[in-house]
């Protein structure tokens, strides 16, 4: 039983072998998948995922880098996908500094918005943050998400990990984990608290070892459990019920749900 609580499996990439893709997903264990928005259509596209297959839930949001075309009908929109039964994140939301498609301005009042849009509509906000540390820092202190609130992929340091915990925020781990190089993400991982972590994949990016070269996919969030596992000297399944309890406190809904 483990959730990939970050995977586009609404790319394109998917669209010549979904079936497989979710069979490989469901015969290593994998019972539930949430799939994040980027931008309008890719936010449709969720949805309409999450109401075809009953293990498949959805989040709804504008990234940084398409924060520049985001206008009220867009807005308007995203309000009304959320308020979709198996709708239960707004994300993927934040800064990227380290692309800066959007210029920054730009970015950070599309993330505010969406922060608001989100406490509105009832629901925790997953975050994309590359490179941007103090400001998003700053903005959600300033704009406290009032749902709760994941780094997906978490790259930051632990000083700021432990900023992000007193917060009650929680963090998600992927493929970088089982990177050689993975110094910063080690730390964090050592240090999280056993009810603040969570697991994922953010399919089709960031495969991890020793599958690195290939596209990635759900079945693979079995590598970054196993990684976990290690690094908190815990059993495999522990850490996969750990990180879906975890998914279940802070995306409540789908817990009620099923
Ligand atoms: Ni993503």
């Amino acid at each position: 039983m483990i959730w990939d609580t970050h995977a586009h499996l609404d790319d394109e990439r998917y669209r010549r072998d979904f079936a497989e893709v979710l069979a490989r997903a469901k015969g290593s264990g994998i019972s539930r998948i949430l799939n994040p928005g980027y931008d309008l259509e890719s936010s449709r596209r969720a949805v309409a995922l999450a109401r075809e297959y009953p293990f498949i839930w959805a989040a709804v949001g504008i990234h940084p880098h398409d924060a520049g075309g985001a206008g009220q009908a867009t807005w308007d929109e995203l309000v009304s996908l959320a308020q979709e039964e198996k709708v239960v994140a707004w994300g993927e939301i934040g800064l990227d500094y380290y692309r800066d498609l959007s210029p920054r301005f730009v970015q950070q009042q599309a993330f505010v918005n969406q922060i608001e849009l989100a406490n509105a509509a009832g629901l925790p906000i997953i975050i994309h943050n590359r490179d941007a540390h103090q400001d998003i820092l700053r903005l959600l202190k300033q704009h406290r998400p009032e749902h709760g609130c994941v780094f997906h992929v978490y790259s930051g340091s632990w000083e700021m990990a432990k900023e992000l915990l007193n917060l009650g925020f929680y963090l998600s781990f992927g493929g970088p984990l089982t990177y050689k190089n993975a110094r910063q993400t080690l730390e964090v991982a050592q240090g999280v608290p056993m009810d603040r972590f969570m697991v994922e994949t953010d399919s089709p990016y960031l495969t991890p070892e020793p599958y690195r070269s290939q596209r990635n996919e759900p079945a693979r969030v079995v590598e970054v459990v196993k990684r976990l596992a290690e690094i908190k000297g815990l059993e495999v399944p522990e850490v996969a019920r750990l990180a879906l309890e975890n998914g279940e406190a802070l995306f409540g809904k789908a817990c009620a749900a099923g």
